[in-house]
Order: C-alpha cells, then structure tokens, then sequence
C-alpha cells in the first residue's frame, strides 16, 4: 500500500496505474467493520482501491466534537494493508484548505431536514469535501455506508447535479452483535450508555414491524418510534422520522417504501441510525 500526504503525489501513482478501474472510500479514520466493509466491497469490484483518511473540520460545528474525534492511523494503516488496499490518502488540512480557499458546494433543499436540521452547516462541509476528495482521486466508483443514509442522498444528487462521472454505491449498515450500529463514535459510551444504546435498533425494528405489518399512519409511527426511544431513560432524543427515502420529506402516509432514522444522544454522544424499508405496496 502507498501512503501519501499529498495530491501531486497521489496523481502520480493513479498516472503510474494507467487506465485502471478505482473504487474509493472517503473516512474520518478510527476504522471498524462498517469502513472496512466498503473497502472489502471496493475491493471485490475494482481493479485498485483508493481509501482516504481526512477529519474534515468543515463538517463540524464550533460545539461539536472535531477536537476529541477518536482517531489511530498506525492502526487504520495495518487494517487496510490487511484489506490489500492500493493506496492510502491522509492528507494534512493544510493541503485540503489552504489560507486562500474560499470555494463551497451546497446541495439545497436535501441538505435541510433531519441531519441538515439538527446540523445546518454539516452538509455543505460533507459536500465540498467530497467534491474536492472525488476530483483528487477520480474513481469509477465510490463507497459509501446506509449508516449515513441522508449523506448517501446528497452526494448522489451531487454527482449528478454536478456531472462529476462517478458511481455512488450505497453499502448496508453494519451493525455490532447486539444491533448497535457500528460508528467511531461507540468508543465513547460509557458502559451505562453503551448498552442502554441498543435501544435505538430496538426502537427502528419495532417501528420496521409494525410498516411490514400494514400500519402506514406517519404520525403514528413515529410517535411508536418516539415512544419505544422513551423507555431508556438514558437516551435524549434529538429527531424521529418516517421520510421518503429520494425527497427526505416527512410522510403523512407510508406507501412503497420510508427511511425510518432517528439521532439520540447518549451522555455527549450523538448516535444515528436508520432503517430503508423498499418494495412496501
Ligand atoms: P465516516 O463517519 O468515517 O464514515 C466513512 C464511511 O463509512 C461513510 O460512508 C459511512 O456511512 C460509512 N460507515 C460508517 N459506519 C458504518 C456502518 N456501521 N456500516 C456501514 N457503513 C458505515 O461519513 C464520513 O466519515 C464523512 O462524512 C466523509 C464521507 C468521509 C466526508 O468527510
């Protein structure tokens, strides 16, 4: 695996490689199973694979937590030469955002609800990033988690508003044995909060069930969301949603398909999660 700080050196090896076929995918590092499975999947549908390991501040709010991300690129390293990766992109934020820059990409209307709420300047950080990240590296193909199923829905729009020629591949969640998705954030639970935390899967199948089972009233179901949230006195909720998985509107009524999703903070810990229910009617 080449290591690289840089983009004129980054350029060189995918020069070098000549007209092979990239997958990529972007990180904020401190990897686990939900990373590696995209890199594994990358891995398995492309010639070479190119990671990037970037905590891109420009995603962050002043109150959030960019200084305390956990982060450990001696192991992230072994984990992808391990995965047989081409290439690795950990690129100091000075190469990324020199004093002049001044330039951001804002997707409108899909950037506002739900996290866009709760975070109103996180996605324009998210977008600019991957605009930037995909020009430096080119692939054919990127990678990304359901975790982040909004994130997943404005960089598609994205691309294709912006005809940037590159494939968006939507990976599903990974999830530790007790349902509690995997997110480098876990780490920062508490033993008290770690397992209260599994009732936000807990939260998503029982809602999940009760679509699967005919109910499509919106308010209903995410008041059942809501409720079921509740009864961990630990957990705060910041939103519930049933919201149509292109538009991310809030749905009166369930019909062919939702995203259900939710954020709920733990002691400090923000977590998020969903579930994409297809194929309804
Ligand atoms: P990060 O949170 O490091 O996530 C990198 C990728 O891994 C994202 O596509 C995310 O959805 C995916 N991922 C995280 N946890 C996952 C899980 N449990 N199962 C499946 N996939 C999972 O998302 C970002 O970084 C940043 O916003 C980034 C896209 C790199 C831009 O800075």
């Amino acid at each position: 695996m080449i290591t690289t700080e840089r983009i004129n050196s980054l350029r060189a090896v995918r020069q070098q490689r000549g007209s092979e076929q990239w997958g990529f995918v972007a990180t904020m590092g401190f990897l686990h199973e939900g990373h590696l499975s995209l890199v594994r999947k990358a891995r398995a549908e492309n010639e070479a694979v190119a990671v990037s390991i970037f905590v891109n501040p420009t995603q962050f709010a002043p109150e959030e937590d960019l200084t305390s991300y956990p982060h450990d690129t001696d192991r992230d390293s072994q984990l992808l030469i391990n995965e047989n990766v081409d290439l690795l992109f950990i690129p100091p934020i000075d190469v990324i955002y020199p004093p002049a820059f001044q330039t951001s990409v804002t997707v409108n209307e899909l950037s506002k609800p739900l996290e866009g709420r709760a975070r109103p300047t996180h996605f324009q950080g998210v977008t600019t990033i991957m605009t930037k990240l995909l020009n430096i590296v080119q692939p054919s193909r990127a990678y990304f988690g359901q975790k982040d199923a909004q994130q997943c829905v404005v960089i598609k729009r994205m691309v294709e508003d912006l005809n940037i020629d590159v494939e968006i591949i939507m990976c599903p969640i990974v999830r530790e044995p007790d349902g509690l998705a995997m997110s480098s954030r876990n780490v920062r639970l508490s033993p008290e909060d770690r397992s209260a935390a599994t009732i936000i899967f807990h939260a998503l199948e029982q809602v999940a069930k009760r679509v699967i089972g005919g109910e499509r009233s919106g308010d209903l179901l995410r008041r059942l969301m809501r409720d079921t949230l509740r009864t961990e006195p630990r957990a705060k909720i910041e939103y519930v949603s049933v919201a149509d998985p292109e538009t991310l509107e809030e749905l009166p009524y369930v019909h062919d398909s939702a995203l259900l999703s939710t954020a709920v903070f733990f002691g400090g810990v923000r977590l998020i999660d969903n579930e994409l229910l297809t194929n309804l009617s």
